[in-house]
């Protein structure tokens, strides 16, 4: 039997109790003292062996020491236990809420329904038709025949079964007056398809404001107090515009339509190219061949239409300066909104 001081076992055990971080350490001491073969438990198995007179002395002693190391080993589970339960289950209930993250709409969504609203506003109807067109609507019943060269202002997307992705949203005009009868006013906002090489301004998929007023007289005149009216509700400034004559082959004459530079006022500034003025949509008196295409006689009719990029319009009104930003999905711009 070797011989053992008690009382330096006694303040090895304590210590390394008093060192144990975690339950798993605890345990690994508990069983090196008291464990099966634990040094504690071969002293207290050796009594036996013992001459009476130092069996009575030491006996006493370790059984002592026994009761006195099983309590440190439980005080000590026990504060592992408070640390874990003060850890899960504290509450402080003066901290500030977490701010719940609430989804909201994209940014062309909103500016969709805002156009909406000002044309609304203005007596126009909101009206739709489909993405995937037919080429009589996209481009014949807009007086651009077959083998037209005016055909290449749009590249297309050609699908199946003479369908195609339509390159604007002008064909929804001949839809409806296929139907109605002027007078009408409407606008249409809708998707696009163009197959052309995207950069900052460009991107194949974008989106096209397209408005349409037709009735017995409606004139050149009626076109721009709408549309002035429209870009100082829209920007919520004063604005003048202007146009210049253009071409397209469903409206004559056909003309580009600028509108002040909101970066400078109309001064002259980098943005505009120092001409105070910005380029904004295209429009022109509706041709005498779409209203025939559409079942009317444009004797009796007459009316202005318009096309714009729902893109562009809110590119200028929250000074985006890349397109693809707004088909990024990437939720660190459209948080801005
Ligand atoms: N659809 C034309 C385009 O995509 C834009 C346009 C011009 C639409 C004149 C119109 C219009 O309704 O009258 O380039």
């Amino acid at each position: 039997m070797p011989k053992i001081n008690l009382k330096l076992l006694k303040k090895q055990a304590q210590r390394e109790i008093n060192r144990a971080g975690d339950l798993k350490f605890l345990n690994e001491i508990f069983k090196k003292y008291l464990g099966k073969r634990g040094e504690l438990t071969l002293v207290l198995r050796s009594l036996e062996r013992m001459p009476k007179a130092k069996r009575a002395k030491v006996g006493k002693e370790a059984n002592e020491l026994k009761t006195f190391l099983r309590e440190k080993f439980e005080q000590k589970k026990f504060s592992f236990a408070k640390a874990t339960e003060d850890k899960e289950e504290w509450i402080d209930v003066t901290r500030p809420g977490k701010k719940l993250v609430v989804g909201h709409l994209h940014p062309l969504t909103q500016v969709k329904r805002k156009v909406e609203e000002i044309f609304q506003a203005m007596g126009f109807s909101v009206v739709e038709g489909p993405e995937a067109e037919n080429e009589w609507y996209n481009f014949d019943a807009l007086n651009i025949p077959k083998d037209h060269p005016a055909r290449d202002m749009w590249d297309t997307f050609y699908l199946k079964d003479g369908l195609l992705l339509r390159t604007h949203t002008t064909p929804v005009d001949a839809r409806y007056m296929e139907k109605n009868n002027p007078p009408l006013r409407i606008i249409t906002i809708g998707r696009c398809f163009r197959h052309e090489a995207t950069d900052a301004s460009h991107e194949s998929n974008f989106y096209q404001i397209d408005g349409l007023m037709a009735g017995k007289d409606i004139s050149v005149a009626n076109f721009k107090a709408i549309i002035q009216e429209f870009f100082q509700r829209f920007f919520e400034k004063p604005v003048e515009i202007r146009m210049r004559p253009s071409y397209f082959p469903f409206t004559e004459p056909s003309f580009e339509v600028d509108m002040t530079c909101l970066v400078c006022g109309g001064k002259g500034c980098s943005a505009c190219q120092q001409t105070g003025w910005m380029e904004m949509m295209g429009a022109g008196m509706m041709h005498p061949n779409v209203f025939k295409n559409s079942g009317l006689n444009p004797k009796n009719w007459q009316g202005f239409a318009f096309g714009m990029g729902l893109d562009r319009l809110t590119m200028m009104k929250y000074k985006i300066n890349d397109i693809r930003l707004l088909y990024s999905g990437d939720l660190r711009f459209l948080k801005q909104f």
